[in-house]
């Protein structure tokens, strides 16, 4: 498979976004927005395309950054790159010898929970894109004929709001191999169409990200026109910590709770498992102020703290709730890494990798491990 090596980034540059590299204003964020008003009045969109519009995120209503999203350097450069280059610049693509080398699109895969929708949500916010958020198993319709015109809409949407990053969330249930789908030999042809499609808007500023848990199970012919594959993995110890602290920001800790004790003792635990913990906590110490409230006597009424903090027992409770999601489903994991080493952007030689954790194929975590790829710290 041929690997498109990297370019140099209007993003690595540190410019911003909307400005050329000679400082001529391109206006992304006026452009969008005279988009959209444009869009208002122009022609009303068919049923199927109302149906796809539920997934639209305006980009005033995208509110996740880079910031927020804790993922390697390496991940959110490589993600800046690509995208930058389809969605802010694509007129340097459009002809001469770049003509060939735009990329139109690529794979998020990994665990489930590892923060793929937020990365995609970033990469729509910070090149000032709309977004098409699509989850594969919602155009499978049941329907004959209908799933067709709902791929079809799916793009001729993204034209309209269009820059745009078109997100095919659960990808592996609209764009599973053949064989995986023996008993429903329409689906073939779902494939086939989106690709004609996807071709379809080589022109226009869109750039397709494919998101999945099961990447082993895409069509061949889905996984070639996807030469950028990204693997967004479990984190390590001190990823944990790290998003411990970013979910956490908005709360008071009491000198007894630890994130870095709580990072140590979750492994295995994705950032969404993190969250739910943390949500967990968070509900404990509410449940306490409930409780002193039912429990309250006397002439005051009872007045709840300005804020609630968190204690180590919180955590504790929380922790005994909430496992690791991952480990009722080691089969995937071990399928996940398979596929990482044949396909994974991060498997060639002496590079560096993209995802979490480090960055030699040696170091690759035994069958008992349940990361991708291994750290030097789980
Ligand atoms: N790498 C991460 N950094 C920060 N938060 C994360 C991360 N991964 C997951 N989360 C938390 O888990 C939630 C679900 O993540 P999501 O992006 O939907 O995962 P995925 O799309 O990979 O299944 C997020 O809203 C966020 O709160
Ligand atoms: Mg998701």
């Amino acid at each position: 498979m041929r690997i498109h090596p990297l370019r140099p980034s209007i993003w690595q540059t540190g410019a911003d976004p909307t400005r050329s590299r000679n400082g001529i204003e391109i206006n992304v964020a006026s452009g969008v927005t005279d988009n959209h008003r444009r869009e208002a009045r122009g022609p009303k969109l068919n049923e199927y395309e109302k149906r796809i519009a539920t997934g639209q995120i305006d980009r005033d209503s995208l509110h996740t950054t880079f910031a927020d999203v804790h993922a390697p350097v390496e991940t959110i450069s490589t993600l800046k790159l690509l995208t930058s280059l389809a969605l802010v610049r694509p007129d340097a693509f459009s002809y001469g010898v770049l003509a060939q080398d735009k990329i139109p699109g690529c794979l998020l895969y990994g665990p489930p929970g590892t923060g793929k929708t937020m990365l995609a949500k970033a990469v729509a916010k910070e090149s000032g894109a709309n977004m098409l958020e699509i989850s594969g198993a919602s155009i499978n319709d049941k329907w004959v004929g209908e799933s067709e015109k709902l791929i079809r809409a799916v793009f001729t949407l993204a034209k309209r709001l269009s820059p745009c990053v078109v997100f095919i969330d659960e990808a592996d249930s609209l764009l599973a191999s053949r064989s995986m789908l023996s008993n429903r030999p329409s689906r073939r042809e779902h494939i086939n169409q989106f690709l004609k499609e996807w071709d379809g808007i080589e022109e226009t500023n869109a750039f397709v990200m494919v998101a999945t848990n099961r990447p082993f199970d895409l069509d061949d012919a889905v996984l070639r026109r996807l030469p950028r594959k990204v693997l967004v993995d479990l984190p390590l110890k001190s990823d944990r910590a790290a998003i411990l602290s970013l979910l956490l920001k908005g709360e008071s800790l009491d000198d007894s709770a630890s994130l870095d004790e709580y990072a140590e003792r979750t492994t295995y635990y994705s950032g969404s498992d993190l969250k739910n913990v943390c949500v967990a906590a968070a509900m404990a110490a509410v449940e306490e102020e409930n409780a002193a409230a039912a429990r309250h006597t006397g002439p005051e009424p009872f007045r709840y703290p300005e804020r609630r903090v968190l204690r180590g027992d919180h955590f504790e409770k929380a922790l005994r709730l909430i496992p690791a999601s991952i480990s009722e489903d080691m089969d995937s994991l071990k399928m996940i890494r398979k596929f990482d080493k044949e396909f994974g952007s991060g498997e060639k030689k002496n590079k560096k990798t993209i995802g979490f954790g480090v960055f030699d194929a040696k170091q690759y975590a035994g069958p008992s491990e349940a990361r991708v790829r291994h750290g030097p710290n789980l």
